[in-house]
Formats: C-alpha cells, structure tokens, sequence
C-alpha cells in the first residue's frame, strides 16, 4: 500500500459543479472581483465568525495587506524563526523589519519568546498556528499584546477551521491571513482571505489589494496598493473547498487520533502534547523523533521499504538560518534553541481528506519498524 504525504480532493459532484460555473464566469466576462469573489468572502467570514473577508490571490499578499494597513513601516514586527518565509518576507515588504523569535514546545511562539524579542520600536506580533495548532499560551499572548500595547496578526496560513475556547483561528487577534495554497487544508489553486472584525483594516484591505485604487471603477489611487486581486475562477474553487471544510477536517481529526493512540507508546518517537481547549485542523500531524534518529535515514526507510511518504516539515529550517536572512540580519546557529533543535527532529505523517483508516495504519506499523 502506497500512503502519499497528501492528496488534494475536489469531489467528483464538486468538480461538474465547479465546470458548470466556469462557463458561466467565461461567458459573462466577469472574470475578476465579481459575485463569486463576494459571495466567497460572505461565506468565509460567516463560517469563520469574523465580521469582514476580503479575498486576495495568496496568502502572502494577505499578510502584507494586513501589516500594511496596520502602518507598520519603520517599525519593527515579531515572527517566530519557525515559519515559512513568507511570514517574515510580508514584514519586510510592508515596510518592517523582522525581528524573529523562539518557539515552546508546541512549535509555536510563547510570551517568554515574545517579550525576550521585543524591541523599543516593535509594533506587534504575527503569530503562526503551526501545523493548525494554535498557541497553549494564546491568552497569555493575547494579554501581553495588550500590556504592550502591540497589534496581534494571525498567520493562519495552516489554520482553516482550527479553534480555541470555540473560537475559530482569524478571529483571536486583530486581523488574519489565511492561504489557499494546493497543499492546504482546503485550496483555491492560488489565493488568500483576510478576516478582520475592524473597520477600518477592512477598507483599506479592499483599497490595497486592487492597486490601492479607492473603488473598483474609480481611476483615483489613494494607497500604494498592488495587484493582489483574487480572479473569479478561483473563487468558485475556493468556495466549493470551504462548503468541504468541516467534513475535511473530521477525518483528518479520526486520523490523527488513530496517530496519537498508536503511537502512544512507540519509543523513539513522541506526539505533540497540544492542549484540550484546542480542535486542529490537522493541516500537519507532526511527531518528534528522539535524537538518535536521523530523521532523513527514517524517512527515506520509509519511503523505500514501506510506501510511506512523509509531508514537508513546518519547517525544516528556521528562518535565521536561511542564507537570505543570515545575510541581512548577521543571524547565527545557536541564537533560537528550541527552533533549531524541533525543527531539527520533527516529522509531518501523511495527511488529507481522504485518508483511510488502513493506510492509517500501514503507516504506524511501518514507523514501528523503522525508528
Ligand atoms: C505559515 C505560512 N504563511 C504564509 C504562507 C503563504 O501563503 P501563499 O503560498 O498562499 O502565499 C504559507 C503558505 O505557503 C504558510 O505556510
């Protein structure tokens, strides 16, 4: 039996339904910031429980819209070292500077982390939920931004769905940025959503993301916006992933739970504790391997003997270690510990919609036997 590390589901009903709409997109010419790109944010921030959606085309840009609205340029913004660039690359492009911090044990940012990052011009603290894990310290962080007086931005990039306390991740802090990227929980292609209960990051959201213009027909720019425009095709794909999201996520939570017992006791390799008042998503099942193993030996092992193959770390190496940010910050092995070391030994198990409880548990059984 061959376990991949994820498969992208678009139902077969789903996927008649989708065509049939694509011809009525291309034949009525609207092809961008239409109906569907309306009636998709509606039905995110509805199931989402946010105010405001605004629809972009990735989750990168969504970040930078919302750092730019915020006015960050000139200051400086926590990310954790533990994310994918793009976190930080959205600072930099809004205007900030990065100042990177060191994860918990759960992989995510902590208050200790975040106050020992802290600088006199920091403006606020984009947190990541890893994995779709959101932060054991969240109201800790939540109350320490307030203290600071410092804004908190959701990177809920991993996080379509996930909760805390019943609260859905893009509702915790000021604004979130979710991605629809092909290997997301639910994908549109390309594309991105901002949620946001504020007003005024709402507005100007809109303004940004279609070159800064100050309505759709208008020819007058008021902000330096770009071309972040979500089109209307992948709209409708995104719209269709979102009506599966909860069903997605069900299974993926069977298959996790399957992980945790199975593994439970298997030496050499640990679960994640991740704490009771928090239903992932499950966007990354991930487990620790014990330092005597060699996370590369185990999963090509994996992959030659068993069919097993492993999903992409989150993330295999820290931000300050990558050579383009060592290059401009003069960062160094050694300053973020706890980063290096998880993002050293951790491994993703396969995941996605579709999975079934037998190939669950081929890929336990073949852990078993590597590590
Ligand atoms: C944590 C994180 N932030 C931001 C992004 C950027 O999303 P996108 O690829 O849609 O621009 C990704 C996804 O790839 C991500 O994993």
């Amino acid at each position: 039996m061959k376990v991949p590390p994820v498969k992208i589901y678009f139902p077969e009903q789903d996927r008649l339904e989708i065509l049939e709409k694509l011809d009525g997109i291309l034949q009525s010419g609207r092809l961008t910031l239409g109906d569907y790109t309306k009636e998709f944010e509606e039905k995110f921030s509805s199931y989402n429980g946010s105010k405001y959606a605004v629809a972009v085309n990735s989750g990168t840009s969504a970040l930078e819209i919302i750092l730019r609205s915020l006015d960050v340029k000139g200051s400086s913004v926590i990310v954790p070292t533990n994310t994918f660039l793009a976190t930080a690359f959205a600072v930099i492009h809004a205007g900030a500077d990065v100042i990177f911090a060191d994860c918990g044990e759960d992989l995510n940012l902590d208050p200790e982390n975040i106050e020992a990052a802290l600088k006199p011009d920091t403006k606020g603290v984009v947190l990541v939920h890893i994995g779709g894990n959101i932060p054991a310290k969240l109201n800790e962080i939540q109350d320490l931004c307030e203290d600071k007086n410092l804004f908190l931005v959701e990177d809920a990039a991993h996080a379509h769905g996930s909760t805390i306390d019943d609260k859905k991740a893009g509702t915790l802090g000021i604004a979130g940025g979710f991605s629809f990227y092909p290997t997301k929980v639910i994908t549109s292609g390309e594309g991105g959503i901002i949620t946001t209960d504020n007003e005024d990051i709402y507005n100007r959201a809109l303004v940004f993301r279609d070159q800064g213009k100050a309505g759709f027909t208008a020819n007058v720019h008021t902000e330096l916006g770009y071309n972040w425009r979500m089109s209307e095709l992948h709209a409708v794909l995104g719209m269709y992933q979102l009506s599966r999201l909860d069903e997605f996520i069900t299974t993926r939570q069977k298959i996790a739970q399957i992980y945790d017992e199975s593994l439970s006791d298997v030496k050499n390799i640990q679960t994640l504790p991740l704490p009771a008042n928090m239903k992932s998503n499950y966007y990354k099942y991930i487990a620790i391997l014990d330092s005597s193993q060699n996370r590369q030996t185990v999963k090509q092992t994996l992959r030659e003997k068993h069919d097993v193959f492993f999903g992409g770390e989150v993330y295999e190496l820290p931000c300050h270690l990558q050579p383009v940010f060592k290059d401009l910050y003069g960062l160094k092995e050694g300053m973020f510990p706890k980063a290096e070391d998880l993002c050293a030994r951790h491994v993703c198990l396969p995941m996605f919609a579709t999975m079934t409880e037998a190939e669950a548990n081929h890929v336990v059984a073949s852990i078993k036997e590597v590590v």
